[in-house]
């Protein structure tokens, strides 16, 4: 044979391998991930199924711990995200042996290259899903793009920014090797002690739906199938917003009518909208841990919901089964009572698979009940591509992280989100004047929140360093700088800041509270960071007081997650702008607004009670609620839900509606006419709110049922219109059914859900 006939033979029977080998099914990209899915379902043995239901945090997270921390420390607590048992050098082969599924904390792109190379070199060959808690951007990742916090994007009303900024968090992650990430957070924050506020949409159901669906259709965008989406989780379910004296994990207690009318909805519609994961709460809800709670997560979400996807656990909540709330008395058992609840991932660590198998061979748990569990899972990495490409390009990571598409979209929710509390006609400032600066907040990066690591200096615009971008060179900035921590601030300081505020035509003081994950020491919110009180903390008062004493006009700009009961602010100060936490362009933003460059238009998605004594403080409460009033204080609250100012006025006609009368299945349209009568183009709110007048169970003084972000050119009106259906109108009657009951309903429409602000109009739901 000559040499090209050799070739061609070696040509013919290297083809003919491939042909007589085809790929087996969940092998084969044409084929539908439901077909791969069972395909490969089919092929793995127990362990490597059970294996598909295990998390664990990464590895440089876990060598960071073993660096830095002794055996005694790693052992004395579960926040530290080690395993006492397992050291770093072992993980590679737990991936390889196929006992690991995903991942948490991986924070740099090529550690998850690594993972996913490990796991390609398993029997099957299964890639890791990579989760992450990019709860306002991917903050745990260097040189991503921090968007606002939560609380500060619900503070604009504006669903498609928030979806937006959802689509683009996307893509950060897509491109650093994440596909799921850990929110949206739709608590109901009832209590502003508790440290995670600023991390939720706030307090008002509706609201909070909105925004979370708003998110959840930005990172999936339908069933999240291709390499630019990821994996939405609704979380915590449920009830953890409002705990027991306002500590993380604490209790709750709460009537099942709470539960269904107050903190199911935006779970509900979580589902509805496609989300495909759940969390549960670190919480008990009415005596049951949520983590056990059969209830919960396979009466309610499954089997009255439909939810499709999986749940995992939150971290370390399955061990305090056994560990804290004392319901198992093993971790067995524990594990027992969460994969029986309805649990399907375990949040993190080895102690999990072991005792798992054994519940399989003991036939407590049926293979069925896995196979349920890992098949979400298996779909989930087969729709994100995983099994055709799990490794990312870090190089070009660069070009997607912080780009100027990304920075405007921060930039312009920062705009949205920022509310103005009260102005004594101070601003916007003008051009020309001799701007005084101080506090603690005013040129360092607590405007990023909370779930975030450090990042480069310069992609954070301080209020600082806004002022001066924004200011003509006719305007001076004199900052004065008092140190970047609201905890120690030194009054020894107050009067040399009170001279020079003296020598300015306005002083700008910037305080507030610290969310920063990475500055333990300095934090005084987020997560496990509860407050007995929820003034302002330590000497910031005094130095707010020592600058306004000077006689210099004042505006207090507040950095914070949380509602702060600071009434004197609000009785003495000139202006108070509530920034809540607006991200890396924050400083820009405020800059803006203060100078008049934007006109401010975020509402509160939050009310601000007068002192930790006056809570609960909640817009939507019953009608007996204030029907006694304290004598030690004012009743009323420092501001209420919906409220905001804007450099404009804005003017409400009468509200109309297409049928005033109708029937339990129908609808009618409400209109009102919006006019900004001021001189300057502005966004407003207008909010829509009903009450139900009698019904045999009580309700709520006012409930949110629709919004709507409009801008007005000076002197512009328009029709604003809000369908009114029955779902708008129904509530749990007394024998728990979902319905519309006849009678009167008051229709109210404004700026804010102040009584003031509300025009009304009667509707008759007929019998
Ligand atoms: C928090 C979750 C978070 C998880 C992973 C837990 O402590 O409660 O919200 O997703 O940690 O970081």
């Amino acid at each position: 044979m000559n040499k090209i006939s050799i070739t061609c033979l070696a040509f013919f029977s290297t083809t003919m391998a491939v042909i007589a080998a085809p790929l087996v099914d969940y092998k084969n990209p044409s084929l539908s991930a439901e077909v791969r899915t069972d395909d490969l379902l089919s092929r793995m043995t127990l362990t490597e199924k059970v294996g598909q239901m295990c998390q664990y945090v990464g590895i440089e997270h876990i060598k960071k711990s073993e660096k830095y921390l002794t055996l005694k420390e790693m052992q004395s607590g579960d926040a530290h995200g080690v395993y006492p048992n397992l050291h770093s050098s072992k993980m590679p082969d737990l991936i390889k042996k196929g006992e690991i599924g995903s991942f948490l904390h991986v924070v740099d792109p090529k550690e998850a290259n690594q993972l996913q190379q490990y796991a390609s070199e398993s029997r099957l060959g299964i890639p890791l899903i990579i989760g992450i808690d990019a709860i306002h951007g991917n903050g745990l990742v260097n040189g991503s793009t921090i968007y606002p916090s939560p609380l500060t994007m619900a503070s604009s009303w504006n669903l498609d920014l928030v979806r937006q900024s959802s689509v683009e968090t996307a893509l950060e992650m897509r491109a650093t090797g994440s596909q799921w990430t850990f929110t949206p957070n739709i608590d109901i924050a009832r209590d502003p002690r508790w440290g995670r506020v600023g991390e939720t949409f706030g307090e008002d159901t509706f609201l909070v739906s909105e925004m979370g669906v708003a998110v959840i259709e930005g990172l999936q965008q339908g069933d999240f199938t291709g390499d630019k989406k990821v994996l939405a989780n609704a979380k915590h379910f449920v009830a953890g917003g409002e705990p027991v004296n306002g500590l993380n994990i604490a209790p709750m207690d709460l009537s099942l009518r709470s539960l269904k009318q107050d903190h199911f909805p935006p779970f509900k519609r979580a589902v509805d909208a496609g989300v495909y994961s759940f969390m549960a709460a670190h919480n008990e809800v009415n005596g049951v841990p949520a983590h056990a709670n059969r209830f919960l997560f396979t009466e309610v979400l499954r089997e009255e919901w439909g939810f499709e996807g999986f749940v995992v656990s939150d971290w370390m909540d399955i061990e305090r089964l056994n560990g804290l709330h004392r319901v198992a008395e093993t971790q067995t058992e524990a594990v027992y009572q969460a994969v029986d609840a309805g649990l399907d991932m375990h949040m993190h660590g080895p102690n999990f698979l072991r005792p798992l198998i054994k519940l399989v061979e003991q036939g407590r748990i049926t293979e069925a009940r896995i196979n349920a569990a890992v098949r979400p899972i298996l779909l989930a990495k087969f729709r994100l591509g995983l099994f055709e490409n799990a490794q990312v390009d870090a190089s070009a990571a660069s070009d997607i992280l912080f780009n100027a598409k990304h920075k405007q979209t921060a930039l312009e929710l920062a705009r949205q989100g920022i509310v103005l509390l009260k102005n004594d006609s101070l601003l916007p400032l003008p051009q020309g004047k001799k701007i005084f600066v101080t506090g603690p907040n005013a040129n360092n990066h607590t405007m990023m929140g909370d779930w975030v690591f450090k990042q480069p200096k310069e992609n954070i615009t301080t209020v600082v360093e806004g002022l001066r971008a924004v200011a003509k060179p006719s305007t001076s900035i004199d900052y004065f700088d008092l140190g970047s921590q609201v905890k120690t601030l030194d009054p020894r300081q107050f009067a040399k800041a009170a001279k020079r505020a003296k020598a300015a035509d306005v002083a700008i003081v910037v305080v507030g509270g610290n969310a920063l994950r990475y500055d333990r020491k300095g934090k005084t919110a987020g997560e496990n960071v509860a407050r007995s009180t929820i003034n302002l903390y330590g000497e910031q008062l005094a130095l707010v007081q020592a600058v306004q004493a000077s006689g210099t006009p004042t505006v207090v700009v507040l950095i914070n997650s949380r509602p702060l009961a600071e009434p004197w602010l609000v009785e003495n100060v000139d202006a108070l702008i509530e920034a809540w936490e607006p991200g890396a362009l924050g400083g820009q933003a405020l800059a803006e607004i203060i100078f008049g460059e934007v006109n401010p238009s975020g509402k509160l998605p939050i009310t601000i009670p007068r002192s930790v004594g006056h809570l609960q403080a909640i817009y939507n409460h019953k009608p007996s609620t204030y029907v006694r009033r304290y004598i030690d204080a004012p009743t009323k609250n420092l501001f209420e839900f919906g409220d905001g100012l804007s450099y404009t006025q804005f003017k409400y006609g009468k509200p109309t509606l297409s049928a005033s009368r109708i029937a339990e299945n129908e609808s009618t349209r409400l209109s009102v006419t919006v006019k900004n009568s001021g001189d300057r183009a502005g966004d407003e709110i207008v909010q829509l709110y009903i009450r139900d007048n009698f019904s045999r169970v009580t309700r709520p003084v006012k409930e949110l049922k629709g919004f709507k972000r409009i801008h007005l050119d000076a002197k512009q009106s328009q029709e604003v219109t809000f369908d009114i259906t029955p779902d708008t109108l129904a509530y749990f009657d007394l024998d728990m059914n979902w319905r519309v009951e006849p009678g009167d309903f008051t229709i109210m429409v404004g700026s804010s859900s102040r009584k003031t602000d509300l025009k009304t109009v009667t509707l008759t739901v007929k019998p």
